[in-house]
């Protein structure tokens, strides 16, 4: 039986091994299983939330229940995808062109699940890296309980120097600003003075995307919520190859550099360790559209660093989303991260967009506001006062100052939107469309 291992670090400690067998015609196995001295560490750092125990004594018991579903792949809703990769690790896997172009150059099925991991292993999100691993006999044989007699490790390829990951199924790449220009990294020699960088490119389908996204933070920081650096770049500053069709584009149609969070870190890395809720929730990427926002709150209640402040946040976003028609803060597009490898952190609001410009989108939200009950229909509610009570009283939050920042961030909204709209690089009938998005949200109507 052939096994392939990754060596799971974070930061610049092994926290585990990630590994992969075919246990029957079928069914394959991908498992992580921590090291022992990861796993009694009583001040361990957080690899996910998703792996957190109350104390420590059950924290090293949880970690020892390796055949427990959060360390264990499942099989894909999708036939063509197969067995997927514990849900951690499979949300840190490259997504849409990205992932295609992955696979290219790694010149491997964009399916190998396990295999793109391995690709990508120095460059993930976060802080976790991914490095083949050699295990002993012995070694394997304590991770590996079923039929180990026949174990034979399978030699794992180095990641490739220049695969960087980022989920997302926008077309993508991650770069570096250097001197006013977005270069690869491995074009780099001297690493001073340089960000990090998620190019956001154009697309054919969707006419001044990075230009509608620019507006979309923008208009979302207006309105009081936190948002990542951006900025639009034209496209002959981009000196990083690609192979994406772009549709009708010259040297000064723009992409948007997005400034990563978990990059450009006083950290031995450099690199700050995030997640996001899909792999808090234990989630599978492709159900990021399921649980709901009550959740995800419940999750920023219990932990002390977060609390109400995210809790408002979240609603903050919520409601930003709403007034412009933003259908898409899935579980993968709200994160956490961990500035000191311990405490969770609200990262800016990042993937904000103002789908409505383009006059498709209804009303629709990315994710229920709150579990529907059994049988009834969860039809879309603004956030009005007797929601936001129910959404408080079911957390135990006082509801008074989780609604006067709704008010005050839609006032805000309301004065400020306008100009920004109108001063906006986009058509007349995007424009026309947002404030007609907006204008369904006015008090009174
Ligand atoms: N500023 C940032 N810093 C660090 N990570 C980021 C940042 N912005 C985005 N990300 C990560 O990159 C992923 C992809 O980015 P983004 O959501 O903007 O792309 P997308 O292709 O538009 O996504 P979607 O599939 O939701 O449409 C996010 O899910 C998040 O994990
Ligand atoms: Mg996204």
């Amino acid at each position: 039986m052939n096994v392939k291992a990754l060596e799971i670090m974070l930061g610049t400690r092994r926290v585990g091994v990630l590994f992969q067998y075919p246990l029957s015609h079928d069914h394959t196995v991908n498992r992580f299983v921590a090291d022992d001295d990861f796993a009694s560490d009583p001040q361990q750092e957080i690899l996910s939330l998703s792996y957190k125990a109350g104390d420590p004594q059950a924290q090293a018991a949880f970690w020892r229940a390796i055949g427990s579903a959060q360390f264990n792949g499942s099989l894909s809703s999708d036939a063509k995808r197969g067995w997927l990769l514990p849900a951690f690790f499979q949300n840190l896997l490259p997504e849409g062109p990205l992932r295609t172009r992955i696979a290219q150059m790694r010149g491997c099925d964009p399916e190998d699940q396990f295999e793109l991991l391995a690709a990508t292993g120095k460059d993930l999100p976060g802080d976790v890296h991914a490095m083949p691993a050699e295990l002993s006999r012995d070694a394997l044989a304590r991770i590996i309980t079923q039929n180990n007699d026949a174990l034979e490790m399978s030699v794992v390829a180095a990641p490739m120097e220049d695969a960087i990951s980022v989920s997302g199924v926008q077309a993508k790449l991650a770069v570096l600003k250097a001197g006013g220009r977005f270069v690869a990294s491995t074009k780099l020699t001297d690493e001073h003075q340089v960000r990090h960088v998620i190019a956001k490119l154009p697309v054919a389908n969707y006419p001044h995307l990075p230009e509608l996204e620019d507006l979309s933070l923008r208009l979302a920081r207006a309105a009081g919520v936190r948002v990542v650096d951006a900025e639009l770049a034209p496209l002959e500053l981009l000196a990083a190859e690609h192979h994406y069709d772009l549709g009708d584009v010259d040297g000064q149609t723009r992409f948007l550099a997005v400034f990563r969070y978990d990059r450009d870190a006083d950290t031995a890395t450099g690199r700050v360790h995030c997640e996001d809720f899909a792999q808090i929730m234990g989630v599978q990427p492709e159900a990021k559209y399921t649980l709901d926002y009550l959740t995800v709150a419940a999750v920023m209640q219990t932990v002390p660093s977060l609390g109400e402040a995210a809790v408002h946040e979240l609603l903050r976003r919520i409601l930003v989303s709403d007034l412009m028609g933003n259908p898409d803060m899935h579980l993968k597009n709200i994160g956490l991260r961990y500035p000191d490898a311990m405490t969770p952190e609200l990262p800016p609001a990042y993937d904000i967009v103002a789908y409505s410009a383009y006059g498709f989108v209804k009303s629709g939200r990315a994710l229920h506001l709150m579990p529907p009950a059994p049988g009834v229909h969860n039809a879309f509610k603004p956030l009005s006062p007797v929601v936001v009570r129910d959404f408080c009283g079911r957390l135990g939050m006082p509801e008074k100052p989780a609604w006067s920042t709704l008010r005050r961030c839609a006032e805000q909204a309301f004065d400020t939107w306008p100009a920004l709209i109108a001063q906006a690089d986009i058509t007349e009938l995007m424009k026309a469309r947002i404030l007609e998005r907006m204008a369904r949200f006015r008090p009174g109507k």
